[in-house]
């Protein structure tokens, strides 16, 4: 009965390992830390709590312009990246979107949709104009660059952001549905303020946290 003394420290090292190989090193990185190859600089940043995703944005509230980078990386290779802000909900039914892929050709486009159901994933106008837009894929993520004109006095906004693993015939195949999918929205502060706008959602978190200068809200969810 030669008993394995060192078969439970064994499962140990192994239920580490898997442990660990579960965790996603790369959603440690901040959005702070983040520059752009072309020279692009954004006042404001967001590490977003699901899709490994980042938001980088600047508002010119004089003017209710947002030039915005979104990075994330695409479910698979030939997948998509979107980012939306839906006026008139807080889910993917409405969304103003923008949907950047990789094109036949290999280079990446990115394009406007007005997304009223899943089943409608055609490229239109939006809500807003979109006065500059482009895409680039490099390093295993993609970056959507975009100017947007919102509304006059836009503070706030609900903002959507979604990646997907194909691309058919020029249309962007459906999303995942596991819960970092469906999480994938919040609000976004465009100008920061206490009182301006909206029922501020959890006075708990106390009137003066210095740490969150210049780093956007995403609901009240805690960034990893
Ligand atoms: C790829 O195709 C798109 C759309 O047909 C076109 O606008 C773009 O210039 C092409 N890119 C290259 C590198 O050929
Ligand atoms: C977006 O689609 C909805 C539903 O079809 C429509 O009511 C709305 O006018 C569209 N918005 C734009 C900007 O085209
Ligand atoms: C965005 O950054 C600017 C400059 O650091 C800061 O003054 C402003 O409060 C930030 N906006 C938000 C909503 O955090
Ligand atoms: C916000 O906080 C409430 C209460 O703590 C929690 O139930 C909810 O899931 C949170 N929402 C998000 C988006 O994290």
């Amino acid at each position: 009965m030669a008993s394995l003394p060192f078969t439970p420290l064994l499962l140990n090292l192994l239920a580490s390992l898997i442990f660990l190989l579960l965790i996603s090193p790369s959603h440690s990185l901040k959005c702070t830390s983040q520059t752009f190859t072309n020279k692009k600089l954004y006042t404001n940043c967001t590490d977003l709590p699901y899709l490994s995703a980042y938001l980088h944005w600047t508002y010119d509230s004089t003017k209710s312009s947002l030039s915005i980078a979104f990075i994330a990386p695409p479910a698979k290779s030939n997948g998509w990246i979107a980012w939306a802000i839906n006026p008139t909900g807080t889910g993917m039914a409405g969304a103003q979107s923008l949907i950047a892929f990789k094109q036949s050709n290999g280079s990446m486009t990115v394009n406007t949709y007005n997304i009223s159901s899943y089943s409608s994933i055609v490229k239109s106008t939006i809500a807003f104009d979109v006065p500059e837009k482009s895409a680039e894929y490099s390093g295993g993520v993609m970056k959507i660059f975009a100017t947007l004109r919102l509304p006059k006095d836009t503070a706030s906004v609900n903002q959507v952001w979604q990646v997907g693993g194909a691309v058919d015939h020029g249309i962007p195949v459906k999303h995942a549905f596991e819960a970092a999918n469906l999480n994938a929205k919040g609000t976004l502060d465009l100008v920061r303020s206490a009182a301006s706008n909206a029922p501020a959602p959890t006075p708990s978190e106390g009137p003066s946290s210095n740490e969150n200068v210049g780093v956007s809200r995403i609901g009240n969810s805690t960034l990893a």
